[in-house]
């Protein structure tokens, strides 16, 4: 953890074996902050019970809350400086909707029981006092593929970086230091069309080679290419990153094939200009390839924790 007193949650884990991700609303009862509050203050507990009861099982969970949640839950404490209802983007030719969300979690684990049983566990914790959003089961696909067949996840910040130093709020916003953006998206993909494109075509797409992901050469990778717009830097020219953990899910005989994307950053707006290249295109027109094969149906952002503010929210 990159800051003593400020551990960070999870935030910068491998997509992992199997994933649910829960968005709830939250109910108008009497109840519900105090409940909430609980959920907080034993959140870190949960945790490690189940880490102990299975320590192979590669468990963790996120858990963050949206801008309206944060303000009605906790009215007497200052909002993360970047957290907000998420505004939407909306181009020529795609848009990056918002929609609603109170609280969040996403919960990974090498198998899906493990997954299954903390979900159970804090649905009812939480039962009577929030509403059902949205929820997904995502699983690992071949060799970490995306649904689209392309491995996801490859240039995340590992190896030669401290993934910490992007996933996470440090001194410029010292009363949440350690805490993060969470950004989700649940994408939908047009797999007959997208199966209908030459693999040298769909590579272009991607920027990067089917079979081993490979990147392509500056000179094949075109412009429009997904990892060439979500490819930024800051005005000194340093890489802007941030920590995805992608999942595909699908339903196979309903013709559902989906990424559920989720991103963990330390600012908000570096997520948000990768978005503003893939749906406005910078310069404007040149969105991202990906999004001609890939609706976002669902757009929230919410802001976690470190574990230490999680259990003062929960005093
Ligand atoms: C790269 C898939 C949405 C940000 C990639 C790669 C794949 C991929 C296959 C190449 C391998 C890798 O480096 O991970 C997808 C799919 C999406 C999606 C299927 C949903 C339809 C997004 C969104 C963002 C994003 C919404 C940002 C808000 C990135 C970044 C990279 C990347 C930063 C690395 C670029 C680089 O090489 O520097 N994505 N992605 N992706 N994606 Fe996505």
């Amino acid at each position: 953890p990159a800051i003593a007193g400020n551990i960070p949650q999870d935030v910068t884990e491998r997509a992992g074996e199997n994933a649910v991700f829960i968005v709830y609303g939250l109910k108008e009862t009497p109840r519900t902050a105090d409940r909430i509050k609980d959920l907080c203050a034993n959140f870190s507990a949960m945790i490690r019970s189940i880490r102990n009861r299975f320590p192979d099982m590669q468990f963790s969970c996120t858990m963050g809350f949206g801008a309206d949640a944060w303000s009605r839950l906790f009215p007497e404490r200052p909002k993360p400086r970047e957290l907000e209802t998420f505004q939407e983007i909306k181009g020529a030719r795609h848009t990056a909707v918002s929609t609603p969300g109170d609280l969040f979690f996403h919960i990974r684990g090498r198998q899906m029981g493990v997954c299954f049983e903390f979900a159970s566990i804090i649905d009812e914790k939480l039962k009577g006092t929030v509403d059902p959003i949205d929820e997904v089961h995502g699983f690992r696909y071949q060799d970490g593929k995306a649904i689209i067949g392309f491995v996801d996840g490859t240039e995340n910040p590992a190896v030669d970086e401290n993934p910490y130093e992007f996933a996470v709020i440090g001194d410029e916003d010292s009363g949440f230091a350690g805490g993060s953006y969470i950004f989700v998206q649940k994408y939908l993909h047009d797999m007959n069309a997208w199966n209908a494109l030459p693999v040298e075509e769909q590579e272009k797409t991607i920027g990067r080679k089917k079979f081993n992901d490979v990147e392509l050469s500056d000179e094949e990778k075109p412009a429009n290419a997904h990892n060439a717009v979500t490819n930024i830097q800051d005005s000194a020219g340093n890489d802007l990153k941030i920590v995805r953990a992608n999942m595909p899910f699908a339903n196979t005989s309903k013709g559902e094939y989906g990424t559920y994307f989720i991103g963990y950053a330390g600012t908000f707006s570096t997520t948000r200009r990768m978005l503003e290249n893939m749906f406005v295109g910078d310069p404007a027109g040149n969105t991202d390839r990906l999004l001609d094969f890939s609706t976002a149906v669902t757009g929230t952002l919410f802001f976690a924790p470190s574990y230490d503010l999680l259990e003062t929210l929960g005093e």
